[in-house]
């Protein structure tokens, strides 16, 4: 997907198809915990037509910030622009405190221009503190959304502190010897990095059969020849 194509598919579902929380159509997007009591008491201020609408992947609030927020007031400004721009948006060199950033981050067709206008913005001891979603670290020419080309991969339990199961990730637990059919995103995690002599991987990418179904029931389910199924 070209990167203004991106920026137009994110201000649609965030700006049209959005309307409340209750209308994402992932689990991707959801805070795993309750949090910390003294951040609930701060949270229990916010006006519903805010707290209605969050579509972060945590809470990402710093602390030792002390002064209560109001609007309007004078220490609450809204500036809108895009966070590739933040200069655009009015943002000067060497401003800000704390960059907070909830689930903004991934979203990006240009992260280094990003992490560029941050570290401008910042001032010297400044703090960027933010939840995200995001895909494994490997230096892999990844897809942008997950494939299905049918590929399975099996676990040969052969690393040492793993001989039942491994966890690659939060939602990927291979079991020894279970086949797992994986999205070709996966599949190059497992193939062409340093676990690569750990697993099998059957399939290539000569077939497509669309996009990878990500969603939690088909995750739970058995996949198609006895696979249960996973994807990144
Ligand atoms: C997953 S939502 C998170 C919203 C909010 N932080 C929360 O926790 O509910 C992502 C938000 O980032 C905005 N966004 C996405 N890409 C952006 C960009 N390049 N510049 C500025 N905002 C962007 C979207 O419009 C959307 O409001």
């Amino acid at each position: 997907m070209s990167a203004s194509a991106t920026i137009e598919a994110v201000r649609e579902y965030y700006g049209s198809a959005l309307k409340s929380s209750a209308d994402l159509k992932t689990t991707a997007c959801c805070a795993a915990e309750a949090p910390p009591p003294h951040l609930a008491s701060i949270l229990e201020r916010i006006h519903p037509e805010v707290t209605e609408r969050f579509y972060g992947c945590g809470c990402p609030l710093p602390p030792a910030l002390a002064e209560a927020f109001g609007h309007p007031a004078s220490n609450v400004d809204f500036v809108e622009g895009y966070i590739e721009d933040l200069a655009a948006a009015g943002v000067a060199d060497e401003s800000v405190d704390v960059v907070v950033s909830n689930c903004v981050l991934n979203l990006s067709p240009d992260k280094p221009r990003v992490f560029a206008e941050i570290w401008r913005a910042l001032r010297p001891g400044g703090e960027l503190y933010f939840a995200d979603v995001f895909a494994r670290a490997f230096k892999l020419a990844l897809e942008d959304r997950c494939e299905d080309y049918g590929q399975v991969a099996w676990y040969l339990g052969t690393l040492p502190e793993h001989p039942h199961a491994f966890e690659l990730d939060g939602h990927h637990r291979f079991e020894t010897g279970r086949p797992l059919l994986v999205c070709g995103n996966t599949a190059e995690m497992l193939t062409a990095t340093r676990y690569a002599p750990h697993f099998r991987v059957d399939g290539d990418r000569s077939v497509h059969h669309g996009l990878f179904d990500c969603s939690p029931g088909t995750l739970a389910a058995a996949g198609r020849d006895g696979a249960t199924t996973g994807c990144c």
